[in-house]
């Protein structure tokens, strides 16, 4: 066992904690309140080269690993969980699909610019009838000619009208479920392609999720990602990796609670004392900081796991799972430590504890992960 960083580990993480800190943390509060995406800070994350961590250089990257991308998710989450999920949907969700399932002109046309940061990308799976079921989409793809003509609508798609490039999924055959998925590269001014309604949101206000709309949307056949009929197979599959990415966001927004309150702790006196010196609060920021390392762990574990080229599925879903409930937990307590002054805007914690809900429910609900990780073990 070798519990320490290495080197480029801890300098990714030092390089991402000043950028944080310096770029992203200033405004987090005041982008929730506009529920305004800053296209400038993806800009400035791509000149850091985080916008391509994991991938190889050829395609753009600056070809390090899971687990750095993992660091880089949670210390901007620390921060501003907007901003982490947007480097996660764009790396897990997009990058990762087409990097493994696509052809070296795919890579080349689509990761490339992505992982430079010229392109933010997009995943496309829920729609609005096919949420936890995702097999039960109804958003078709028919080939004619040297395309495949795309109807239908997906939902809840983060970088939603940001993304320049998004992998969605649409049955190709109507007479399977599962089976008859495939998966696609859709460009935003492909013809029939359109952005839906916006979300309004409790938390992640400054990452857009919106609908996204196929009118006989025509997709070059040169876009079919994987095989015909692959589709279910590599949406699964990008979820296993992308799940990490989104305990590590509530790693990071959790931490970022944590940090805000012992500081609070520290400065808040109440009968004679300051309040980190009662029992009552010194416990509670004990059970805090006990539950995000133990998160943690399981997050770093999952992405080694990854980066060895080992399985990593149910890791991956177990890290969500107790890395959400603990995102949760941990900035409710952290508004309980604020006392009145937490629930106002004049304090972070409100926000965290709204950004940290949706980590119990995005890339597959709680639920979902409970059942992945119960197949795992009837297995
Ligand atoms: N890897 C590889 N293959 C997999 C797989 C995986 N992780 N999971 C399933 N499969 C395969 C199965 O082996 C099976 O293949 P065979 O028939 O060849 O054996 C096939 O896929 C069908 O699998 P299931 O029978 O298990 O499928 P199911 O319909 O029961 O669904 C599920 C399983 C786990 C419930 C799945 O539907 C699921 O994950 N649902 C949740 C969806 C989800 O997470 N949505 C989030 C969308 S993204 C998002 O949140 C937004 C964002 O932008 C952040």
């Amino acid at each position: 066992m070798y519990f320490k960083l290495s080197e480029e580990h801890e300098m990714i993480r030092k390089m991402v904690r000043d950028f944080a800190k310096n770029e992203v943390g200033p405004t987090a509060e005041e982008r929730d309140e506009e529920e305004r995406f800053d296209r400038e800070i993806f800009r400035k994350m791509s000149e850091l080269g985080l916008t391509g961590i994991p991938w190889p250089e050829e395609y753009g990257g600056i070809g390090s690993d899971y687990l750095a991308y993992c660091i880089a998710v949670e210390e901007l989450s620390r921060v501003c969980a907007s901003t982490g999920v947007t480097l996660s949907a764009h790396t897990s969700l997009a990058g990762w699909p087409i990097f493994k399932f696509g052809s070296e002109e795919q890579k080349h046309k689509y990761l490339k610019p992505m992982a430079q940061g010229e392109k933010i990308g997009a995943y496309g799976l829920t729609e609005s009838s096919a949420g936890s079921d995702a097999g039960g989409m109804k958003t078709t793809a028919v080939k004619e000619g040297d395309f495949y003509v795309l109807n239908g609508s997906k939902i809840f798609i983060t970088n939603g009208g940001e993304a320049d490039i998004y992998v969605v999924f649409a049955r190709t055959n109507p007479e399977e479920k599962q089976k008859g998925t495939s998966a696609f590269i859709v460009e935003k001014d492909m013809e029939g392609f359109s952005v839906g309604k916006k979300e309004k949101k409790l938390g992640i206000r400054s990452s857009p999720t919106t609908e996204i709309i196929f009118e006989n949307c025509r997709v070059p056949k040169e876009n079919l990602l994987g095989k015909e009929g692959d589709g279910f197979k590599i949406a699964m599959m990008t979820l296993d990796g992308g799940r990490n990415g989104i305990a590590a966001q509530a790693v990071g927004i959790a931490q970022g609670a944590l940090d805000a309150a012992v500081a609070y702790a520290k400065e808040r006196h109440q009968f004679g004392k300051p309040i980190i010196a009662q029992q009552g609060i010194a416990f509670k920021l004990a059970d805090m900081a006990t539950s995000i390392e133990a998160s943690r762990l399981l997050t770093y574990q999952a992405a080694w796991l990854e980066g060895e080229g080992l399985p990593y599925g149910k890791e991956s879903a177990m890290s969500k799972l107790y890395a959400g409930d603990t995102a949760m937990k941990v900035t409710t307590e952290a508004v309980q430590v604020f006392g009145g002054y937490g629930y106002t805007k004049d304090y972070p914690v409100e926000r965290y504890m709204r950004d940290a809900k949706i980590t119990q429910i995005y890339e597959g609900t709680q639920e979902i992960q409970r059942l992945v990780i119960s197949r795992y073990l009837s297995k």
